[in-house]
């Protein structure tokens, strides 16, 4: 038996959730069983389209299914076109899909990946809560199966999209609020860590000299994606969506702290917001490990490694 951890991974690609997914395929602590797709940086169609074509580019040959096109009870927000684009994805070619989409939903492909699972899976979601809501809704006889659920979502002290919430908790707060209450534990990456976990146009440099099919496709995701950030005072790209990954397979980067966090879901100005207990005032046990600091150039130094794994495989 190897000691690889089984995960899912669950996304809105999106350039980050991109490269979350190219460090994910590169990590030999890592065996990924099925990718599923979620609406928020784009439809849901395109964020299919999105993963398969990543997936592709990275030669990951595993079940792919499509998410509902909205939140589970709430009308769909999305993002403007200038963070990732029309295609929700743009800046370099990719490659076309060679795995077609599963005919069943993103979450019956995770019910049927989690029940033929000799051991517990591990869900990485790093898009809106919506399809690991439904799965937990639709299959809570399956919650044994899931070992934790790291996600990158929400913000401990701020949020993106409001003042109080980030824009994958925003999006469906009701399945972040099932999530967070179903008594599997989470990995929350939120803003606190992820806007620390920045790549700068130095780091870029660096990768473009790799010179692998990968690392040629990368540098320029991370030009596009920086090039919004720079605009609005950002040093260089956050790498929100790699943390959620990084979390599992590098934790010693990282500075972690348990406690019990409560998702907002009726408030007039704080609607979506991570709420974390970090005081334990509420004597609530934790259901949350949050992530709220990363040594940056060690997280990138091992992005840049990962990155060189697709020069030994093409
Ligand atoms: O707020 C950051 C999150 O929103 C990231 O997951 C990014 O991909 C977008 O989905
Ligand atoms: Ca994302």
């Amino acid at each position: 038996m190897n000691n690889r951890i089984p995960i899912i991974l669950d996304a809105d690609p999106g350039h980050d959730d991109a490269i979350a997914w190219v460090v994910a395929n590169a990590s030999d602590r890592l065996e990924i069983l099925a990718c599923t797709a979620v609406n928020g940086n784009c439809n849901a169609y395109k964020a299919a389209y999105n993963a398969q074509r990543v997936m592709a580019l990275i030669g990951l040959d595993v079940p792919v299914a499509r998410g509902r096109n909205c939140p589970l009870y709430r009308p769909s927000l999305s993002a403007p076109a200038n963070i990732h684009g029309e295609s929700g994805l743009d800046g370099p070619a990719l490659p076309e899909p060679e795995r077609e989409l599963e005919k069943i939903s993103a979450a019956e492909l995770m019910a049927r990946t989690l029940r033929n699972s000799r051991e517990k899976v591990t869900i990485v979601a790093t898009g809106p809560l919506t399809n690991v809501g439904e799965l937990l809704l639709g299959y809570p006889e399956l919650k044994e199966k899931i070992a934790r659920i790291s996600i990158m979502g929400g913000g401990i002290k701020y949020g993106n999209w409001t003042p109080a919430a980030e824009f994958n908790i925003l999006i469906d707060p009701e399945a972040a609020d099932i999530v967070f209450n179903s008594g599997i534990h989470v990995i929350m990456s939120g803003l606190d860590v992820t806007e620390q976990a920045l790549v700068t146009p130095e780091d870029v440099e660096e990768i473009k000299q790799i010179g692998n099919p990968v690392s040629d496709i990368v540098w320029q995701w991370l030009e596009f994606f920086y090039r919004f950030h720079l605009s609005i005072g950002y040093k260089g790209a956050p790498m929100h969506d790699l943390c959620a990954v990084m979390a599992l397979i590098h934790p010693e980067v990282f500075e972690m702290k348990d406690m019990h966090v409560e998702i907002e879901t009726e408030g007039m100005y704080t609607d979506g917001k991570t709420i974390g207990d970090i005081y334990g005032i509420t004597g609530k046990p934790a259901n949350a490990t949050c992530i709220m600091g990363v040594d940056r150039k060690k997280f990138i130094d091992l992005m840049i490694d990962y990155i060189r794994y697709y020069s030994e495989v093409h």
